[in-house]
C-alpha cells in the first residue's frame, strides 16, 4: 500500500490523481490532501479518502472546513506552514505536487527536504528553481517522477538507453485552440474561448499557457532540469493531434516516441506506480482511425511567449523565475478580463527587460525576484 500526500487535490491534476486512487484502493491510501479555496470539494474528498491532514489557504477557510467535516479525526491546517507540513509528513511514501504556479515551489522543496519522493506536476518549481530543486533531490536521494505528459513520455523513452547515446529530446505541443489564428485576432479572444482546449482538459492557467505556447517554453526549462539535458538539445514540435506525447532521438538516428490518448490519468498512474504499469481501462490510440499524425515547427512570430521562455532559459539565474511570475500575473489579468490575450507576452517582455538577474541564486533570491516580477507586471498591466 503506497501512501500519498496530494498537494492541490481540488485541481484538475489532483482530481485525476484521486480517480486513479479510487480505481486501486488496495494499492493507494491518502496521508494528506490540500486545496486552495475550494473547501466544499476538499470536504467531500476528506470524507471519501480520510486523510490524516487536510490543508487550506487561510484560517477562515480552515474554520469552514472543520465545520464541514465534524466527526472525523482529520487534522486541519492552513497557510504555507500547513502545506509544508503536509508535504513533509513522514507517513507519506510519495508527495504529488499539483498546486498551480509559484505557490507550489516551497511545498515541493519541503517534501524533498523531508526525504519524500515527489510526483511532480507543478512545473513552475523547476522553472523557478530547477538547480536548487534537483540539487536538493540528489542530496536527499529523492526521486522526482514526472507527471507532465511530455516529461513522462521522455522519461519512458529514456528508460533502458545509455545517456551518452542521446542526441536530443523532442517536446510535442498541441499548439492550442488558436493555432490557425493571426496574431491580430488574439486580442478579440475572450477567456471563455481560450479556456476551451482542443485536446486536453486542464486547469485555467495551464490552458491559457497552452494557447500562448508559454507552457511549452516552461516545459523546455522543466525538461532541461529534470533530464539534465542542455537547452540546445531540446526541440519543440507542433503536433495538433496530441497523440505522440514526446520523443527522444538517439545518435544512430533512431527516434523513440511514446503515444497515448490525451488523458492525464496515464502519466499520473505511471508516476504513482513506477516502474509498474496499471490497467486504467484506457484504450490505446486507434492509429488506423486517426489515419495520419502531423508535425510542424512552431512559428516564433505567432508564439512570442515561447521565444521569451527560451530566452529566459538561456539567460538562466533568476530570469526564469521572473518569466514565470510575470506570466502568472498576466494570465490572471487576462482571465479577469483586464488585458487581452495578445498582451500577455508584452507584459512578460516588459518585466524581463527591467530585471537584473542574480547569479547563483539562493531560494530567497528566487522568491524575491518572483515577488518583484509580480509587482512590476501589475504596474505594466
Ligand atoms: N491539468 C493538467 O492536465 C496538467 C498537465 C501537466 C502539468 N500540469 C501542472 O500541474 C499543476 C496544477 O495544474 P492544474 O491544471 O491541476 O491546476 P488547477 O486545476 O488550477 O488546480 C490547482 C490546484 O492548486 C490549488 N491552489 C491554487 N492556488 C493555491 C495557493 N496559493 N496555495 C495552495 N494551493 C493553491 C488549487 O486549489 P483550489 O482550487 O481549491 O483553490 C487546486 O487544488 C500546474 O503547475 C500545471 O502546470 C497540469
Amino acid at each position: 500500500m503506497k501512501r500519498l500526500s496530494i498537494l492541490g487535490s481540488t485541481g484538475s491534476i489532483g482530481r485525476n490523481v484521486l480517480r486513479v486512487v479510487d480505481r486501486f484502493p488496495e494499492r493507494f491510501s491518502i496521508a494528506a490532501l490540500s486545496a486552495g479555496r475550494n473547501v466544499r470539494l476538499l470536504a467531500e474528498q476528506v470524507m471519501r479518502f480520510t486523510p490524516e491532514v487536510a490543508v487550506v489557504l487561510d484560517e477562515d477557510l480552515a474554520r469552514r472546513l472543520k465545520k464541514m467535516i465534524t466527526g472525523t479525526r482529520v487534522e486541519v491546517l492552513h497557510g504555507l506552514d500547513g502545506y509544508r507540513a503536509a508535504a513533509a509528513l513522514t507517513s507519506a511514501d510519495l508527495v504529488v505536487s499539483a498546486i498551480v504556479g509559484s505557490a507550489g515551489l516551497i511545498p515541493t522543496m519541503a517534501a524533498i527536504e523531508a526525504g519524500n519522493h515527489v510526483a511532480l506536476a507543478n512545473k513552475e518549481s523547476l522553472v523557478m528553481a530547477g538547480e536548487l530543486v534537483m540539487g536538493a533531490a540528489e542530496k536527499k536521494v529523492v526521486s522526482i517522477l514526472p507527471v507532465d505528459s511530455e516529461h513522462s513520455a521522455i522519461f519512458q523513452c529514456l528508460a533502458g538507453h545509455r545517456r551518452q547515446d542521446l542526441d536530443r529530446i523532442i517536446l510535442t505541443a498541441s499548439g492550442g485552440p488558436f493555432l490557425e489564428k493571426s496574431p491580430d485576432d488574439l486580442d478579440r479572444i475572450t477567456p471563455e474561448e481560450a479556456l476551451c482546449h482542443p485536446t486536453w482538459e486542464m486547469g485555467p492557467k495551464i490552458t491559457i499557457d497552452s494557447a500562448t505556447l508559454m507552457n511549452k517554453g516552461l516545459e523546455v526549462i522543466e525538461a532541461k532540469w529534470l533530464f539534465d539535458v542542455p537547452q540546445d538539445r531540446i526541440q519543440v514540435m507542433i503536433h495538433p493531434e496530441s497523440v505522440v506525447h514526446s520523443m527522444v532521438v538517439y545518435k544512430d538516428g533512431s527516434v523513440i516516441a511514446q503515444l497515448g490518448l490525451p488523458d492525464m490519468r496515464a502519466p499520473i498512474a505511471y508516476a504513482l506506480s513506477y516502474p509498474e504499469r496499471l490497467s486504467l481501462g484506457l484504450p490505446p490510440p486507434d492509429l488506423i482511425d486517426l489515419g495520419s499524425l502531423t508535425f510542424r515547427e512552431p512559428d516564433p512570430g505567432r508564439f512570442p511567449c515561447l521565444t521569451l521562455a527560451l530566452e529566459a532559459c538561456k539567460i538562466g539565474m533568476t530570469m526564469p523565475a521572473v518569466l514565470s511570475a510575470a506570466n502568472e500575473t498576466a494570465v490572471d489579468a487576462f482571465l479577469n478580463h483586464r488585458i487581452g490575450l495578445g498582451r500577455i507576452n508584452e507584459v512578460v517582455q516588459q518585466v524581463m527587460s527591467k530585471h537584473k538577474p542574480v547569479s547563483v541564486p539562493k531560494l530567497s533570491d528566487i522568491l524575491s525576484a518572483a515577488a518583484w516580477a509580480r509587482r512590476t507586471a501589475e504596474e505594466s498591466i
